[in-house]
């Protein structure tokens, strides 16, 4: 079994297995330095690897190997604190960053030093939060994203508006570019009654990049809810209404020509399953569209007396998730976000054999659905139960690429 000792300041140093079926040891100038196999390292063990460039055990992600210099930290859960950690991950390495920091005097995670979230001036926590997620920035590669999950806080009856500041400041201080905020939506918040606010039951999450170069898989994102749209169906019927219509409008004889062929054209396309459906409006039988910008369908009725309304059958990708929050008591961690909500992100912004770090690992969610999606990943925790329990899941998880968790 293993025996551990906790030093303080998150450094957790672990005895050497005496159980050798378990231990994959590596030695450094001669001697075994340990090694564990749920492949929970304390930093200095992690730094040993590193620099001997042992290689790692990892996951298969459809034969997809990492590049040799991040080659030795991938697919394992590193113990400690990410400040240390992130300044020695080489720069321009990963795909991928997604993770929910400690919430500005929220919780306690069980360990005295975790300076971050429990500083007394909001100032303070911003500027700790800043100088990780510049680091964090520094190891995205030119097309990768960063996504922070973050909660707000109320003090004296208002809010704080918490993750609107860091955001903020952290597009001042680097130069990223905040390219979505999307809200996550719970439909089960805390089953709390305040009788002069109402229940806050949506979290932001800040969708960062370095450059306009980022990976983006714009179909990918809740594509599930193409799916569940029902084509119109119009048989051979479909757009005869509207050529009748056109017959008997004010349209001028060119203007009716035109209308019939793009109404034609539109019938085509429906046939050949380029869009779903499509409508037409007319001048002088349709009503008119409210508001409408230049060059938009009011002008076309304007100039051409009609205008044709194409419809995919894609639904259009909003900038929400909507999920619920999970609170399984097998997991013993209090802030878990959901699997669905990360796994929408790496569709979104990754493919297979991306590497994808969460810093603030906690329960291991970011890992576990990485690793099911067949991505790589690095997942930092400064706490060593919750190492613990991040290995047990990621232990328990295959590769599944296929297997979608999906709300509608
Ligand atoms: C909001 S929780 C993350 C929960 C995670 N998303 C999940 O699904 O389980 C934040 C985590 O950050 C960890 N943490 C706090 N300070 C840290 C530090 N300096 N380095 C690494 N981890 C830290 C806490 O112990 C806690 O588990």
């Amino acid at each position: 079994m293993q025996e551990r000792s906790q030093r303080g300041l998150g450094e957790v140093e672990y005895g050497l297995l005496s159980e050798t079926e378990h231990s994959d040891d590596f030695s450094l100038n001669g001697e075994t330095v340990g090694y564990i196999c749920e492949r929970q390292l304390s930093l200095s063990m992690w730094e040993a690897e590193a620099s001997q460039s042992c290689p790692s055990e990892s996951h298969s992600t459809n034969g997809i190997q990492v590049e040799p210099p991040l080659e030795p930290f991938v697919d394992r859960v590193i113990c400690g604190d990410c400040k240390d950690i992130l300044a020695k991950i080489p720069e321009n390495t990963i795909d991928a960053i997604i993770t929910s920091p400690p919430y500005y005097r929220q919780r306690e995670y069980g360990v005295e030093t975790t300076l971050i979230g429990n500083e007394e001036a909001l100032e303070d926590y911003i500027e700790n939060l800043v100088s990780i997620f510049r680091r964090c920035l520094e190891l995205l590669k030119p097309t990768g994203s960063l996504f922070v999950n973050l909660g707000d806080k109320y003090e004296e009856g208002s809010l704080l508006l918490v993750p609107y500041l860091f955001a903020h400041r952290l597009t001042q201080a680097t130069g990223a570019k905040l390219i979505n905020v999307i809200t996550w939506v719970k439909p089960n918040p805390e089953p709390r009654q305040y009788k002069r606010r109402l229940v806050s039951s949506t979290e932001p999450i800040f969708h960062f990049v370095k450059t306009s170069e980022y990976k983006y898989f714009y179909d990918q994102f809740c594509s599930h809810r193409d799916v569940a749209r029902k084509r119109v169906k119009g048989g051979d019927n479909i757009g005869k209404r509207y050529l009748e219509l056109i017959k008997q409008s004010e349209l001028t004889p060119e203007q009716k020509s035109l209308a019939r062929k793009e109404i034609i054209q539109a019938i085509q396309e429906v046939k050949q399953g380029e869009i779903a459906s499509f409508r037409v409006k007319i001048r002088g039988i349709h009503s008119e569209a409210y508001g409408g910008h230049e060059g938009g369908r009011k002008s076309h009725l304007k100039s051409k007396g009609f205008t044709v309304i194409k419809m995919y059958d894609r639904a259009i990708r909003r900038d929400v998730i909507e999920c619920p929050i999970l609170s399984l008591k097998s997991l013993k961690h209090p802030a878990v976000y959901p699997e669905y909500l990360v796994q929408e992100l790496l569709k979104l912004t990754t493919q297979p054999g991306d590497v994808v770090l969460d810093p603030f690992l906690g329960s291991g969610t970011t890992s576990v659905v990485a690793k099911r999606m067949a991505r790589h990943y690095l997942g930092i925790e400064i706490n060593p139960d919750y190492c613990e329990i991040a290995n047990e899941r990621l232990e328990n998880t295959s590769v599944s690429p296929d297997a979608v968790e999906f709300y509608l």
